[in-house]
């Protein structure tokens, strides 16, 4: 567990412009002082991401929002009331004093203020606000536990604190907020139900968006190659293929006797105990070396929205020629 020197140490090595991994109740982050563009630098370099990406700001409280952005919408305080400090990201206009290196240049700013313990702990510590997008490499699974974070980054990251097992497991929803409308960008923890049901209707986000890189296609992918398939047509494309490859599976039931799968991951039959689990399972079916992951679609219910999302993004890259 953490204790308050590792908050401590943690705090101080922020404001030396250093990074620190930390726990969300969504997925592991990678922060840096959000105020200090050098250390952002870092995190884009640990990444190895383009650094015209944007990254969410996490604040302790609400209170702190006027240091980073220039308007509040009434809407966006809505969702803030009932959802902070929660899974929840909203997208606002900048404030002044922004730095390009945490918006990507953008008119706009993400911020975030998380329920997790420890990075709350963490944030009242460093007392400011602290950038970290996802503690992956750029285009990999996001971690959903400390030893997760450790696999990405080993070494090049000098302090993980380990908060335990990430409740959610999937990122934040994100809400932009601009130009009098919301408008969803990302399918998260609280659905959109949740969200229409303090706000009312969102915008359709088939309209042009801010840039967004969990929006890419393929992004959230094992390296191993991933294959959506129905219920019913699964043991169907495993016997098919498993003649030439070595196949894994992942599923919500049980397989069937016989099944000629090297492995075979059941996942919970409900979309928050899903989504909990989805990336760790993804990392150990990827530790296989199958030639292929085969996952078992999910409902098509609106519940399973932000785990869909993810499964067809992991699933974005073209698929080997295949029998
Ligand atoms: O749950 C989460 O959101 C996790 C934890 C660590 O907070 N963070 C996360 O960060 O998933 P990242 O960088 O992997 O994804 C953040 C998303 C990106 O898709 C980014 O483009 C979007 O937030 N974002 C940040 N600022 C934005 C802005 N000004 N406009 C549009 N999108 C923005
Ligand atoms: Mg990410």
């Amino acid at each position: 567990m953490t204790d308050t020197a590792q908050i401590e140490a943690a705090a101080r090595r922020l404001r030396a412009g250093e990074l620190v991994a930390f726990p969300t109740e969504t997925v592991y982050g990678l922060g840096a002082d959000a105020a200090n563009p050098a250390a952002v630098a870092r995190i884009f370099a640990a990444k190895g991401r383009p650094a015209s990406h944007p990254v969410i700001v996490h604040l302790a409280s609400v209170d702190q929002l006027g240091d980073w952005v220039r308007e509040f919408p009434e809407q966006a305080r809505r969702l803030a009331a009932a959802f902070w400090p929660g899974p929840l990201t909203l997208v606002l206009p900048r404030g002044p004093r922004v730095s390009d290196a945490v918006t990507g240049g953008q008119d706009s700013v993400g911020i975030r203020v998380p329920a997790h313990p420890v990075a709350r702990r963490l944030l009242e510590a460093f007392g400011g606000g602290v950038a970290a997008p996802s503690a992956n490499r750029y285009g990999r699974v996001s971690p959903t536990r400390a030893e997760h974070v450790r696999e990405e980054f080993g070494a090049a990251v000098g302090l993980v604190l380990d908060g335990g097992d990430c409740a959610v497991g999937l990122e934040s929803t994100i809400v932009a907020c601009l130009d009098g409308r919301l408008r969803l960008l990302r399918p998260g923890g609280i659905t959109r139900a949740q969200l229409e049901a303090v706000v009312g209707p969102l915008t359709s986000t088939d309209e042009p968006a801010p840039r967004v890189p969990g929006s890419e296609k393929s992004h959230y992918a094992p390296a191993t190659p991933v294959e959506l398939v129905e219920p019913a047509g699964l043991e169907a494309r495993l016997r098919a293929l498993s003649a030439g490859q070595q196949l894994v599976v992942l599923a919500r039931r049980a397989p069937s006797a016989g099944c000629a799968a090297r492995a075979w991951r059941v996942l919970p039959n409900d979309a928050a105990g899903y989504g909990h689990a989805l990336y760790a399972a993804l990392r150990e079916l990827d530790r296989c070396g199958a030639e292929r992951i085969l996952v078992e679609r999910v409902p098509d219910h609106a519940a399973w929205d932000a785990v869909r999302d993810r499964l067809e993004r992991a699933a974005a890259r073209e698929l080997p020629e295949s029998p």
